[in-house]
């Protein structure tokens, strides 16, 4: 059996790559629409390696007869549309912000939740903010056995999380540097090549930042709402792949090899550490996976049961595009859709 599926935000860096990902993955599809806005409706996207679909003007697209909205359009966008597709009977799995910490929306990671999946009560299912999901899939074989209280996190986040103008916002300003142009920003705050900027989204009363927010009220909706987070988030000049150093206080003592060898078990984990040079994964290494790397695990002899690590991930993939199909893979499999409309 074959589903219809429609990608809203299909010409973006999110929607390109859920895309590939339907495609790689064999999702059983019987069509595919790829949507947009206005201005790229009659532009052609590929769908694997054979098939191009021409470009649907979102404003006009009508959902009735589609099983499941892969949205990435920006929240605004989400935010008019979703629901509209919602009412039409389709299931509205979304990468944006929009409705991630609505209490009748499920939050989901399929390795770490999918249990929020039986209470789909809107037509509409969140995806998490790219840091987000790549630490709460570490950290949740870690918190079944050690239970987590606290974690420190800063990031180290690509340009591509920005979508496709972040990316060729790095490569304009690092050629123009190269050849003595003139550097202008416009998508982050300040010049990003060769550089680091710790501001993303908007700044907070508390003088965090919205990104920062979203990784501890997330965190708390997937894994437990008692777990204190405290993040830092900087863009870095990578195109793919964010990195993040993550130090956790446990509930329960905890040592490194004991750490190691939980995370080897867990779904969507790869354990790369042995401690020589290159023992370790960066971004360059992670770009077109599916996995969320760990390195350097080591305790944190500073608190009672502290532990510390690195984590990358492909922010387009499980950050985004594969989380979400993941998600339709899930309500497929277990006949939720039905009983989502
Ligand atoms: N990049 C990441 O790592 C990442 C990870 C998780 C979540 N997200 C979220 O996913 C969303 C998209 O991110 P992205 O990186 O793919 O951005 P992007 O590369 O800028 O792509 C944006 C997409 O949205 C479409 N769009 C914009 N305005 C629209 C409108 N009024 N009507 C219909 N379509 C519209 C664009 O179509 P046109 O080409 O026609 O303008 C394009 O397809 C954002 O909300 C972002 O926060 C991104």
């Amino acid at each position: 059996m074959g589903y219809r599926v429609a990608v809203v935000g299909a010409t973006g860096a999110v929607g390109r790559e859920i895309l590939k990902t339907l495609a790689e993955r064999g999702f059983p599809v019987s069509e595919v629409a790829a949507v947009a806005s206005a201005r790229s409706a009659g532009q052609e996207v590929s769908f694997g390696d054979k098939s191009v679909l021409k470009v649907k003007n979102l404003d006009t697209f009508d959902f009735a007869g589609w099983d499941i909205g892969l949205f990435s359009p920006g929240a605004s966008v989400s935010a008019v549309h979703a629901p509209r597709a919602a009412a039409a009977g389709c299931l509205v799995i979304d990468n944006t912000s929009q409705f991630r910490m609505e209490h009748d929306v499920p939050l989901v990671v399929p390795e770490v939740n999918p249990e929020a999946l039986r209470r789909i009560r809107r037509g509409i299912v969140a995806n998490p903010n790219c840091s987000t999901i790549q630490m709460v899939v570490a950290l949740k074989p870690l918190h079944d056995r050690f239970r987590v209280r606290r974690v420190v996190v800063s990031t180290y986040q690509s340009v591509s999380g920005a979508g496709k103008e972040g990316m060729d916002e790095l490569w304009a300003q690092s050629r123009a540097m190269y050849v003595n142009d003139p550097v202008t920003a416009q998508e982050f705050t300040k010049p990003i090549a060769f550089n680091c900027i710790p501001h993303i989204d908007k700044f907070m009363e508390d003088g965090s930042t919205k990104e920062e927010w979203k990784m501890a009220v997330e965190t708390r909706k997937i894994l437990g709402s008692d777990i204190l987070v405290q993040a830092t988030c900087v863009r870095v000049p990578v195109f793919i792949g964010h990195s993040e150093s993550v130090t956790v206080e446990f509930e329960q003592p905890v040592t490194a090899s004991d750490a190691r060898a939980i995370l080897r078990e867990a779904p969507g984990v790869v354990v790369m550490d042995t401690r020589d040079d290159g023992g370790y994964i960066t971004p360059a290494d992670c770009a077109g996976e599916d996995a969320v790397f760990v390195s350097r695990v080591r305790r944190d002899p500073t608190v009672e049961h502290g532990l510390s690590f690195w984590c990358v991930s492909d922010n387009l993939r499980k950050g985004a595009a594969l989380n979400a199909v993941q998600i339709a893979e899930v309500v497929v499999a277990q006949g939720l859709l039905k009983q989502a409309a």
